[in-house]
């Protein structure tokens, strides 16, 4: 099978195939623009070509510093923020065990800080990083982002306690812009091992680069099949041999040209959920702006059809469905026979538990198409890295190609600054006294 088939038949008693094929000149344009950089926002299209420039150098090093880090740690904390965190996450949470993901016997834990401000949760990871080794990934490509800084003032201040500052120094490792920012500043001043993100990939892009790529490496997962994998679906993608890309990016444009302002990424397998938060952050940040965009929602099949099915099933017709849909899992377990049938489940003992949730997933796209959703499938072979390097190069060159479409910028994200501004006048950070006097005259 393909690595990645897009299947639309069940779009289209909201749209025809006609109203999807008339988008075809303007996501003609939106690739162009994407390939050839002759859109807004070129100077942020790195992510394009990316897979395909790696070298294996690049990628032995990456894994060398893993290794490293690997040796000398039972935890790592990768410290970071939307674009900064959720590749990582997303990759090592799909990749993982479900009970024995953090391999504690093996391989050191990696853990994540910086993604919130939670009092609590930095407490108690303080707490538990106490008296153990472990080692600290900071990423932020501004370099000044408050929660990770903050995070990361914490925790660096534990590990010195805890190993000295001499020693802390080859636990720690930066990953940010090549010369701004605070902590280029203070990685080139305490002599940190660094790593670059390069300036026209922006953060939602950036998982294959160190951001995304060391901290998997460090779950002891294999960086250089995710890269093939990436690097085959640009191949595809750029010679044209797979419209999977475009497909989607039209079909999610007419949809919400009929109406359909929401989409809902449904998975029908728990790995994917962090993989969902990655995919929402990619499309919530780069098309939800100039008072437009399809907003990015998700949900955990089965898990969460009890809970926000009634409301798919039945509630606005506002919304459509895209089912990353997963042909085979990594094991086989299958429903035994019971002698009593108490529970009444005789009737498909002998059945891969695999099957069932297939039948639910048909089950529910036919009752929920019926009920007035339209239904995009994203058909993938498997959850390996390879697979998941083909399914981020396609979410990426579609959402580049459907940002064209809907007629905004892809590639910026003004709207995040607006928190920041109120944040730093209620704080009193200094340089924002009219904004702090403005702000307090609101309350
Ligand atoms: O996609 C983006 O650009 C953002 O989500 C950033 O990744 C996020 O704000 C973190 O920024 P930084 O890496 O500069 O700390």
């Amino acid at each position: 099978m393909k690595e990645i088939e897009v299947l639309t038949k069940d779009v289209q008693g909201t749209v025809s195939q006609a109203q999807i094929d008339a988008l075809a000149a303007e996501a003609k344009a939106g690739f162009d623009h994407v390939v050839n950089g002759t859109g807004a926002g070129n100077d942020f299209l790195g992510w394009v070509r990316l897979p395909g420039e790696i070298k294996a150098a690049d990628l032995d090093d990456i894994n060398d510093t893993a290794e490293k880090l690997r040796k000398n740690c039972d935890v790592v904390v990768a410290i970071g923020i939307g674009g900064s965190y959720l590749g990582a996450k997303a990759v090592i949470e799909a990749l993982s065990n479900h009970f024995d993901s953090l391999r504690c016997d093996k391989l050191p834990k990696v853990l994540f800080a910086g993604q919130n401000i939670g009092e609590d949760y930095l407490y108690e990871l303080q707490e538990y990083l106490r008296d153990k080794r472990f080692g600290i990934i900071v990423i932020s490509k501004s370099g000044t982002t408050t929660e990770p800084a903050i995070a990361f003032r914490l925790l660096r201040e534990q590990l010195e306690k805890q190993v000295g500052r001499e020693a802390a120094k080859d636990l720690i490792v930066a990953i940010t812009d090549a010369k701004r920012g605070a902590l280029r500043t203070l990685a080139d001043t305490e002599g940190y091992k660094t790593y670059v993100i390069p300036d026209n990939v922006g953060g939602r892009f950036s998982v294959l680069t160190p951001v995304g790529l060391l901290p998997i490496a460090v779950a002891g997962f294999d960086i250089k099949a995710l890269v093939a994998g990436a690097a085959d679906m640009e191949a595809k993608t750029l010679s044209g041999e797979s419209k999977e890309s475009l497909i989607y990016a039209m079909t999610r444009n007419a949809l919400y040209r009929a109406g359909k302002k929401t989409e809902i990424l449904v998975n029908y397998n728990p790995k994917l959920h962090f993989f969902s938060e990655w995919w929402k952050q990619l499309y919530g940040e780069s098309e939800g702006k100039d008072q437009k965009g399809i907003f990015p929602a998700s949900v955990d099949n089965t898990t969460d059809l009890h809970s926000m099915g009634q409301w798919i099933q039945e509630g606005e017709r506002t919304i459509f469905e895209t089912v990353i849909s997963v042909a085979s899992t990594e094991h086989e377990l299958r429903i035994p026979a019971d002698a009593d049938n108490l529970d009444g489940l005789n009737y498909i003992a002998g059945k891969r538990v695999d099957e069932v949730n297939k039948m639910a997933e048909l089950g529910t796209r036919i009752a929920h198409v019926d009920g007035g959703v339209p239904n995009i499938r994203i058909v993938i072979p498997d959850i390996t890295a390879n697979t998941l390097g083909h399914l981020i190069y396609f979410f990426e060159a579609a959402c580049g190609i459907s940002g064209h479409i809907l007629g905004v910028n892809p590639f910026n994200q003004p709207g995040v600054e607006a928190y920041k501004k109120n944040m730093f006048a209620l704080l009193e950070k200094p340089g924002y006294e009219a904004e702090t006097a403005a702000i307090k005259a609101k309350l």
